[in-house]
């Protein structure tokens, strides 16, 4: 088993990298599948989950070559259109994005239901609306989604969402691009990684206006063809990074960012004390003084990221006074609590709220990264807490954090991966 451990109580000085975003990249890839010709795509994150989808890409007949660490070329001109498989498929949120991708190219697909993060409930009612509304008849038996588009190819449609989701307004981009006639969706979300989906579809010859807005237009095209996109920054790996810092105090350049995509998590940590410069393509992070209390609603873009809410967490639990947590995404996004409370932090949850009441100091603990960003939380409570931290199933944090440990290490924090014996082997073999 690999662990990591941190040694905490050191500020973290000195200068990061930032990767490229995870949310965009899971869905720009399995949009390559619509391109007739080589895409080159620059800028992809080394994390498990994109490792994922350029399998399932390979198991579908894509030519994946590796041209650099982070750059791919990309060729699906001999594509089937076979199962997604089961086994990678619901190792990831993101395989949900090959419904819209094989729907959108053959007019059909069959997708096992899609894994990722516990966070009570993850309906994808959206997606599959939306795609009926482009005529695709879709049923979910037998452990898999298959969908049918009625003539063997979308037809544009206006798509009205009831919420504001992410992957269900990706999913309709992707499956509307090659969609016979106009596809307009109404209620869309509004996220950084969605423009970025447009742009890389528009750079291949896609015609989709209004991204980054609530409306989106998409005119279907006959075909795309190849190009060459980089994919921009990870918003919340940065966002990470400047709340590891303010937890932890200090001073640290985080480069390769987008500020803008940042201004609702500088805002916030500036009013818990840390002090924040924005450049044109970096932030320069710093805290020497008190961290304050503070109160965070979590919202679609642009609002607070609930995919920040366990990291800006950890800092309150140290900040001075009560801070309230409102998460407005998802219906149990706390389950991080139990752990952090093994650290000395103080939470009450009540359903959506988790009310904190800031300690002096955490302490060091034996505990285990429920999810993704709950990991990543534990990470900087670590860093932030006096004494030694024990980091368990570190698989979840290595899905979304290029080297973490390695960036970490570089800005002064002591974090190392240990590998252990598998306590449940060794248990049943002695
Ligand atoms: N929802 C529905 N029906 C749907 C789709 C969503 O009821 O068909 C609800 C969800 O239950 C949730 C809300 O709408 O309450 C928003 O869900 P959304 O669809 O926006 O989430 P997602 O697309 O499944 C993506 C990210 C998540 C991030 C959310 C919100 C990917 C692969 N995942 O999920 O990222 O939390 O958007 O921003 O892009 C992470 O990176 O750690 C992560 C969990």
């Amino acid at each position: 088993m690999t662990k990591y451990v941190i040694h905490g109580g050191k500020p973290l000085c000195g200068a990061v990298e930032i990767s490229g975003a995870k949310n965009a990249a899971v869905a720009i890839l399995p949009a390559a599948l619509l391109v007739d010709g080589v895409c080159r795509i620059e800028n992809i994150p080394q994390i498990s989950d994109v490792t994922l989808i350029l399998n399932i890409l390979q198991e579908l007949g894509a030519d994946v070559r590796t041209v650099n660490r982070t750059t791919v070329d990309i060729d699906c001109s001999h594509i089937r259109n076979a199962g997604v498989p089961d086994a990678l498929a619901r190792k990831i949120r993101a395989s949900y994005y090959f419904i819209g991708a094989l729907l959108g190219r053959f007019g059909s697909a069959e997708v096992p239901p899609p894994g990722g993060c516990d966070f009570g409930g993850r309906p994808i009612d959206q997606h599959i609306k939306g795609l009926a509304t482009m005529g695709a008849e879709v049923e979910v038996k037998g452990g898999l989604i298959r969908a049918k588009a009625k003539d063997g190819r979308l037809q544009g449609n206006t798509i009205y969402m009831d919420m504001v989701s992410v992957g269900a307004t990706m999913n309709l981009i992707i499956a509307a691009t090659l969609a016979q006639g106009t596809t307009v969706i109404e209620n869309a979300a509004k996220e950084p990684h969605i423009v970025d989906l447009a742009n890389f579809l528009n750079s291949m010859g896609a015609s989709i206006m209004g991204a980054g807005t609530d409306v989106i237009k998409i005119k279907g095209v006959d075909h795309l063809l190849g190009g060459i996109y980089s994919i921009i920054p990870d918003q919340i790996e940065a966002g990470t990074y400047m709340a590891a810092v303010t937890a932890t105090g200090g001073d640290v350049l985080i480069k390769n960012v987008i500020p803008k995509h940042l201004e609702c998590i500088t805002a916030k940590l500036m009013e818990m004390g840390a002090e924040i410069q924005e450049l044109d393509d970096a932030v320069r992070v710093s805290r020497s003084g008190e961290l304050y209390r503070t109160n965070v609603k979590t919202l679609p873009y642009p609002g607070f990221p609930t995919d920040m809410q366990p990291q800006v967490a950890a800092c309150l639990c140290i900040a001075q006074g009560t801070s309230v947590l409102t998460e407005g995404v998802w219906d149990n996004r706390y389950r991080y609590v139990d752990e952090f409370r093994r650290m000395g932090a103080h939470i009450q949850v009540d359903g959506k709220i988790a009310v904190i009441e800031g300690v002096p100091q955490l302490t060091g603990a034996t505990v285990e990264a429920c999810d993704l960003r709950a990991g990543a939380a534990l990470i900087i409570a670590g860093l932030a807490a006096q004494g030694s931290t024990v980091i368990g199933q570190i698989q979840h944090i290595e899905r979304g954090y290029e080297d973490i440990v390695r960036k970490l290490s570089g800005i002064g924090a002591d974090i190392r991966v240990v590998v252990t014996p598998d306590e449940d082997k060794a248990a049943q073999v002695g």
